[in-house]
């Protein structure tokens, strides 16, 4: 049996946009612009609409605004450096996913294409002209100043607020149980966190919650679910709509390990969670886990660059995959997963990796990983000791394993569905429907996307 390897296709206009323009560079980077070269009101404004201005705008996390042409006029040049990093540490939009490798299509993707960042240096590059005011765009609405990726939450639930100092050991502890309040068992669909802090001029950078582990608990104070874990900076959660986690009527929110560190400025914060429900009557046809593995022996030798860490899992299920989530700490600077079945190794996903954001990839649901049992994932973690890594507090030290920020970690978050064989069958048959596959095609992260049949099914 042989493949042909292809990658999902586009489904949405923007990626068919995005996809021509990659295609056509660089001409086009030049006739895209208009006659007059790149303005702002014509280049530049739409790009920071959709993908800055929900950070950079006032009493959002961002330390300044990029909403007019005087707000953004003094940060040309940072704004050309800050988005040719691409996919590396101190990058905007923060999105670390590498573009020339593995999967592409990822649900609420805020990063540049090529010829956007190309655009942006010409402008910069050209004295940031204002082009004509008539060009510009209707500014972006905003619904609210905590405005939230998933659509305004069915439910938000506070958490009590702790201050930290401004400089100050880690501090791990317990945030005790909060009543949720909800009346009846709802499914949820997506779920967000967001950290709510008295620190002035934009919160990112100045986040004091490194990572809180979520968990509901019932009446009897018996744990009732398990949900994503919160790290600083993250992104929402979307929940496959085929296995919504159910919230129990009654549940409070306890947080069983908070780890906390200090960020130079007296600040008192607290996690405000917010979680986008189904209709009622929703059932969930599917079962959702929360993978993740990861650490194994980390050595990391001071002053050194390119230095990996290994680590695999063996599924002992079929799996969709539907996100990815590194974790490192500050020495980590990319990690890639790769999957390997059948003799064919595969990535899936490589991103670089920036300690102040710790990211959440949703991929886009028919570019989802599909791997049947066996199949063995190997993760490799980069890091980077040299003092060329911002984030490493003193680049003479030895690292290894450890809670602290200044330790080490190496795992993935990779969430799913655990399908039983007739529901793989089922998602690569849907797949294979939805995205026209011939017979014998499989795909990127589906190496059985090829069969209409599935070998040895009801046998396995
Ligand atoms: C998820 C929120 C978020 C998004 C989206 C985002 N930024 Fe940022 N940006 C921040 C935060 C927080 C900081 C401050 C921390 C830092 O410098 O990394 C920042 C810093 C910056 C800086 C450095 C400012 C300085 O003083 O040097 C520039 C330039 C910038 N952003 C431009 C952009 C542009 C351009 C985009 C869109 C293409 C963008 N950002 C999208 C949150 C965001």
């Amino acid at each position: 049996m042989s493949y042909t390897h292809r990658s999902p296709k586009p489904l949405s206009t923007h990626a068919v946009g995005v996809l021509a323009i990659m295609l056509a560079m660089p001409i086009e980077v030049f006739s895209q612009a208009g006659a007059h070269g790149v303005t702002f009101s014509e280049d530049i404004a739409p790009i920071l609409q959709r993908s800055c201005q929900n950070c950079h705008r006032p009493n959002s996390v961002a330390p300044m605004s990029l909403l007019t042409y005087e707000d953004v006029r003094p940060y040309a040049r940072r704004i050309k450096e800050r988005t040719m990093l691409r996919d590396r540490m101190g990058v905007m939009p923060p999105w670390f996913i590498e573009k020339d490798v593995g999967i592409q299509a990822y649900q609420n993707d805020i990063s540049l294409s090529e010829t956007e960042i190309a655009m942006i240096a010409e402008w910069a590059d050209n004295g940031a002209p204002r082009g004509d005011p008539n060009d510009m765009p209707a500014p972006r609405v905003f619904a609210a100043e905590d405005e939230w990726d998933i659509g305004t939450p069915d439910l938000i639930v506070d958490l009590p607020p702790y201050t930290m100092e401004a400089e100050a050991p880690d501090w791990w502890g317990m945030i005790p149980p909060v009543s949720s309040g909800l009346a009846e068992d709802r499914y949820v669909a997506a779920m967000e966190v967001k950290e709510v802090s008295d620190v002035e001029g934009g919160i990112g950078g100045k986040f004091i919650f490194h990572h809180a582990i979520i968990m509901s608990t019932g009446a009897n104070g018996r744990p009732n679910g398990r949900w994503p874990v919160h790290e600083v900076g993250r992104n929402a959660e979307m929940f496959d709509p085929l296995a919504g986690p159910i919230l129990r009527a009654g549940s409070r929110f306890m947080i069983p390990g908070v780890h906390m560190h200090s960020n130079g400025e007296k600040t008192t914060a607290y996690l405000r969670l917010g979680f986008k429900f189904h209709p009622q009557g929703y059932e969930p046809e599917r079962r959702s886990t929360l993978l993740n593995f990861g650490n194994g022996e980390i050595d990391l030798r001071p002053m050194q660059d390119g230095q990996e860490v290994h680590i695999f899992h063996t599924l002992q299920q079929n799996m969709k995959i539907t996100a990815f989530e590194p974790h490192m700490h500050a020495a980590g600077v990319r990690m890639c997963m790769e999957a390997v079945w059948g003799g064919r190794t595969e990535t899936l996903t490589c991103a670089g990796y920036d300690h102040n954001w710790v990211k959440v990839y949703n991929y886009a649901e028919d570019a989802a990983p599909l791997l049947p049992r066996g199949t063995l994932l190997h993760v490799t973690a980069y890091f980077d000791t040299t003092a060329d890594n911002k984030n490493v507090i003193d680049p003479r030290n030895w690292g290894g394993l450890g809670h602290r920020s200044i330790d080490n970690m190496a795992i993935v978050f990779a969430p799913g569905l655990v399908l039983n064989d007739e529901q793989f069958a089922e998602e690569i048959a849907k797949r294979r429907l939805r995205l026209g596959l011939a017979k014998g095609e499989g795909m990127l992260g589906c190496p059985l996307c090829g069969f209409e049949e599935l070998p040895g099914n009801g046998r396995r």
